[in-house]
């Protein structure tokens, strides 16, 4: 089996002032997840490394991190894939998502993006008595919203983002597919709660359509169109 070298950003905030580099060659399958190598060293070679993982299929969304440079989840990323993206060498950066504080190692603190997620109110809004069966809702209604459905909360987006790595203020990517969700459905009517929050400083106007949110999401959602149909909504609602 082919021997890969990984190169893991660590830091203990119990003996460490700052993160460092260290190095670790695993054998692997090419055809394995990165998050079986990583796994292997922490079982295998250095129980404290610490990170975040749990479905290992890509739905649970607490495996995403900074590999090779690129917000990836370990658990869809397979060896060879990540050894292309190195240009073909066998040394495999591993960091932990920008712009979160470091708790250890791989985990960031994510307080702060579940508070921006929970500012848009992520849940179906509607005061009206509810009909005897299920409120009714045509195919072309939940087409509207059937891309940002797939969000996961992996927050690759957000913090694959300049304008947040930048502005503490800015709610980010994630929060605004969030809201997206509900705006466009037919069956919500928070979208005034919603909007006046994203019309204010820091809402949706911050994003200056650099994209790397789109071209990260791990899902394959189309952000920057969520987002350009949020302002649209915003300025002609
Ligand atoms: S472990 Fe759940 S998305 Fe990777």
């Amino acid at each position: 089996m082919p021997s890969y070298r990984f190169k893991i950003k660590r830091y203990n905030p119990e003996t460490d002032k700052k993160p460092h580099w260290e190095e670790y060659d695993v054998e692997a399958d090419p055809t394995d997840r990165l998050l079986d190598s990583l796994n292997t060293i922490k079982w295998y070679r250095d129980g404290a490394l610490t990170f975040r993982r749990s479905c290992a299929h890509g739905i649970c969304g607490s495996d995403a991190m900074m590999i090779n440079g690129h917000n990836q989840l370990a658990c869809k990323l397979i060896m060879k894939e990540a050894q292309k993206q190195a240009g073909g060498k066998n040394m495999i950066t591993v960091e932990p998502l920008r712009g979160f504080p470091i708790v250890k190692d791989l985990v960031v603190d994510m307080e702060g993006f579940f508070e921006k997620y929970r500012a848009m109110k992520p849940f179906l809004i509607n005061d009206e008595t509810p009909p005897e069966r299920e409120r009714l809702q045509s195919p072309a209604e939940r087409e509207k919203f059937d891309d940002t459905t797939k969000c996961i909360l992996c927050a690759a987006c957000t913090t694959a983002c300049p304008t947040f790595w930048a502005d503490r203020q800015y709610i980010g990517p994630a929060a605004i597919v969030q809201a997206h969700r509900f705006i466009f459905d037919s069956r919500d009517e928070g979208t005034d709660e919603r909007l006046n929050i994203l019309g204010e400083a820091g809402g949706v106007f911050d994003c200056r359509s650099i994209y790397n949110c789109a071209e990260t999401c791990p899902r394959g959602i189309d952000v920057t169109k969520a987002i350009n149909e949020v302002r649209q909504t915003l300025l002609f609602h």
